[in-house]
């Protein structure tokens, strides 16, 4: 077998990536992976947790490629998690069925000394072994994106300890710790820029950084703890890895889009459900890549709904490179049916 070139050429998600329009867009789904489909759910039974899951190489590869086999996505992303960040630093990551992450809190500055000093990059070794062995299953015609969360949305659940509607703990840990939350935003930045320069090397195409919960943050505070270390991590992965892509997905940040758009070492940014497409028309330059941004429960509810909004998605977004997505990650009761009838047509064939 002759390896592919990387990153990946004559590729519709590299290519609308770097800034060209395509007849349709290409296709991925954020969470593409997961319990919606009956597959996941049976090798997820085999792990002892979910964090064993993603550290198994064979089970995280087979997860990846389930969706591409059954829908045929122009991108996979890797199967792994933002939290195996926390977890290499040295905090306790546990995942309660029904229930979501549980970190052992950081609840003031003395806490901090619980994580190491730089993280444990061994620990993270079956991640980019999986992205190895994912890479060399697929074909040329689907990218593979590695990912990391933004430092500020990994803050919040290491503060917390857990998702919290608001991330109040983490907003007022940094207003009153602002110098021990900027050098916990520091370590995040230098961990996340190695982790994906490694997911770099062992084959990712394209990078994503999650920043979840930029949208809870006040003017200077976005600035500070959102903005500012994406940019950072952003131009440190550019500057190793010129050719790869990196997407940035700063999710209900509204209007403050046009911040992340100035930021150069983003090829392009995803925006969420609440993003409006007239004011991104008139607001982000069109040569910029955009990606999303499909309701989740649109694409839950199916039907007439369904086509209209994809219709209006890929229309609203014709005039500019265009990556079709959901605006968050896909939610488990989702229909497969429904996902079929997206991927068609978005591709112009239903
Ligand atoms: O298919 C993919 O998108 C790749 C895999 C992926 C997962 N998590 C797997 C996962 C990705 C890209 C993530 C990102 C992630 N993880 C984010 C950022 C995106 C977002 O959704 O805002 C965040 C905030 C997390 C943290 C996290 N992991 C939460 C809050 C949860 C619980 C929520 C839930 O749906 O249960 C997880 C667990 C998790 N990560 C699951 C999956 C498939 C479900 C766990 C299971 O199968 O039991």
């Amino acid at each position: 077998m002759t390896a592919l070139p990387h990153p990946i050429a004559d590729n519709k998600l590299i290519s609308t990536l770097s800034g060209k329009k395509q007849d349709r867009p290409p296709i991925w789904l954020m969470r593409q992976a997961g319990r919606y489909l009956p597959e996941y759910r049976e090798i997820r039974n085999k792990a002892a947790s979910f964090l064993d899951f993603c550290y198994d190489p064979k089970l995280a590869v087979e997860a990846t490629l389930q969706p591409i086999r059954r829908f045929g996505f122009d991108a996979a992303i890797i199967f792994s998690d933002i939290l195996v960040i926390p977890d290499a630093l040295g905090q306790d990551v546990r995942f309660e069925v029904g229930e979501g992450p549980r970190l052992n809190p950081i609840v003031t500055p003395p806490d901090l000394k619980m994580l190491k000093p730089r993280h444990d990059a061994t620990r993270l070794g079956p991640v980019y072994e999986a992205i190895g062995l994912a890479r060399s299953a697929l074909g040329q015609e689907t990218a593979l994106i590695g990912f990391c969360g933004a430092p500020w949305t990994l803050a919040t659940y290491m503060i917390a300890g857990k998702g919290t509607p608001d991330q109040a703990p983490a907003r007022q840990f940094a207003y009153r710790f602002p110098d021990d939350f900027q050098a916990l935003i520091d370590l995040l930045v230098e961990a996340t820029t190695e982790h994906l320069s490694v997911q770099i090397q062992a084959g990712a195409d394209a990078v994503q950084i999650f920043d979840s919960w930029a949208g809870v943050l006040p003017c200077g505070e976005f600035e500070r703890w959102s903005l500012e270390p994406i940019a950072r991590i952003a131009e440190a992965v550019k500057r190793r890895h010129p050719q790869t892509k990196l997407i940035g997905f700063p999710r209900a940040v509204g209007e403050r889009l046009t911040e992340f758009a100035k930021i150069e070492a983003l090829d392009a940014i995803g925006v969420d459900t609440s993003a409006d497409r007239r004011w991104i028309g008139r607001s982000l330059d069109t040569s910029l890549p955009i990606q999303g941004n499909l309701d989740p429960l649109v694409l839950l509810a199916g039907g007439a709904a369904l086509d209209r909004a994809i219709d209006n998605i890929v229309e609203d977004f014709s005039h500019r490179p265009h990556i079709f997505n959901l605006g968050h990650g896909i939610l488990p009761p989702t229909p497969i049916a429904h996902v079929e009838r997206l991927v068609a047509r978005v591709r112009g064939e239903a």
